[in-house]
């Protein structure tokens, strides 16, 4: 299919090779000083951005559908955004909230109070990251219910420190080296009705994800009266952009309720628009007794939030506490995010995204080595194979088709083992929606038929 005009300032424009010598430089210099923890798909060197575009250093022109993983939720640098951060950091940028008062903090915590899913008195945690809202959700979980264990699934990734560490189960290398991890954290198979662990359909599905919790975990190995809480992603992100079926979430609900446990759900990466609505629970009826936030909620500037319910958050002061969370310039980003996404960014991400999944969800009919396309609005994940009748994964097709995406000026990420994720700022327009399939399907059709 013919491409839409290259030059236009809303799609890419590439002026150099990749990397271009400025980009080179960077890449260089970055090799010697930065820590090697860190994983780059390709070369790009950011130098400036605006909406879903990002510019890097040698002037070559970027469709992003990255949105620094999932982060810049109104586009790079939106005016209003822009504006309320300077204005900000023009009265006052630090106080800490810790310790004493400010009103925009408290503005953003009754906005986040009265949006979280469920109709229920909230209180608000502020730290700077999605580790240190899901930490927060762990302490706050075992002082509340006094009880140390925890269930999380396999494929869940909800940080990096040490508790959060411990949840996650997505990939080895992210644990390795770093055991002995916090006690007391269990795992068990997430609901991805393509790979259903149980071997079921979604037709046949009895939730036996959830069966599982109850008999043999509960049963066998850990007493669920010692469970503080059970923490889920409402869409797996790092494991694979995976959508669980709704009635999963009934039944851990019920199971949750029958025996006291709290559920966590972590939306630091679904949540704030992404799906389509401002928190990918509601589209699962999903009432969580803790939300964790972060990315998308200050369009890039380092926030969290742990919203959980007020009888829950009964710690007493000093139980808890971080010096920077809720700095006053991250959450007037917030506040000017917020508002944009309620104005029309949750609608233009339900809009355009069911317009690119309907456009992706032909692939796996063209293209052997499409397994699943699937997703809720702009949080959409395509699962390379090598067959699909044999399901077998196929990483190094994926790695292939993110790099060459990246080369036709497309900026895309992995997810899980074997699939592209797009989490796209939830700006872009249809036009662009268009172009990036359009340039997906020729990369997947330049690679595999
Ligand atoms: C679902 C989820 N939880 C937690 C985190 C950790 O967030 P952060 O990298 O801000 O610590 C991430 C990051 O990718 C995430 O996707």
């Amino acid at each position: 299919m013919q491409k839409t005009d290259l030059v236009r300032s809303d799609l890419p424009n590439l002026q150099t090779a990749l990397p271009g010598p400025k980009a080179r430089r960077v890449i260089e210099r970055d090799g010697a000083v930065l820590s090697p923890s860190y994983t780059r798909s390709y070369p790009l060197v950011a130098a400036r951005g605006e909406g879903a575009i990002v510019e890097d250093a040698d002037g070559n022109r970027f469709l992003d559908f990255s949105a620094g993983i999932a982060v810049c939720s109104t586009g790079h640098c939106h005016p209003q955004v822009v504006r309320a951060i300077q204005d900000q950091a023009a009265r006052l940028i630090h106080m800490s909230g810790t310790d004493f008062y400010y009103e925009n903090m408290v503005a953003l915590a009754e906005k986040l109070s009265m949006l979280a899913p469920g109709n229920l008195p909230r209180r608000v945690y502020f730290g700077n990251s999605g580790t240190e809202a899901i930490e927060a959700a762990l302490k706050m979980a075992r002082y509340h219910t006094k009880r140390t264990q925890f269930v999380a699934f396999f494929g869940a990734f909800h940080g990096r420190t040490m508790g959060s560490l411990a949840l996650t189960g997505s990939k080895n290398v992210q644990k390795r080296g770093f055991f002995p991890m916090m006690p007391g954290v269990h795992h068990v198979p997430y609901p991805d009705c393509y790979r259903c662990p149980y071997g079921q359909t979604p037709d046949q599905c009895a939730v036996e994800c959830v069966q599982a919790i109850e008999d043999p975990l509960f049963r066998q190995t850990v007493p669920a009266e010692e469970v503080a809480a059970i923490f889920v992603e409402p869409v797996q992100g790092e494991g694979g952009y995976i959508v669980p079926p709704k009635k999963f979430f009934d039944e851990l609900r019920r199971l949750a309720d029958k025996y006291g446990i709290l559920i966590v759900a972590d939306e630091v990466q679904s949540g704030m628009g992404r799906t389509g609505k401002m928190f990918a629970s509601e589209h699962f009826g999903f009432v969580p007794d803790i939300l964790a936030l972060a990315k998308g909620i200050a369009s890039g500037m380092p926030l969290g939030a742990t919203i959980a319910r007020a009888d829950i958050m009964d710690w007493t002061p000093g139980a808890h506490a971080s010096t920077f969370g809720g700095n006053p310039v991250c959450i007037a980003a917030a506040l000017a995010t917020m508002e944009l996404l309620e104005r029309e960014l949750v609608e233009n991400a339900d809009r355009v995204g069911r317009h690119l999944l309907g456009r992706l969800g032909e692939l796996p009919r063209k293209y052997p080595i499409v397994g699943d396309v699937r997703g809720l609005g702009l949080m959409i994940g395509i699962e390379i194979v090598r067959d699909q009748q044999t399901k077998e994964r196929a990483p190094d097709l994926r790695d292939k088709i993110v790099y060459r995406c990246f080369e036709q000026g497309l900026l895309t990420l992995g997810a899980g083992p074997n699939s592209i994720r797009l989490c796209p700022p939830l700006v872009i327009t249809r036009e662009q929606a268009d172009f990036a399939a359009e340039t997906i399907e020729e990369v997947i059709g330049s690679i595999g038929r």
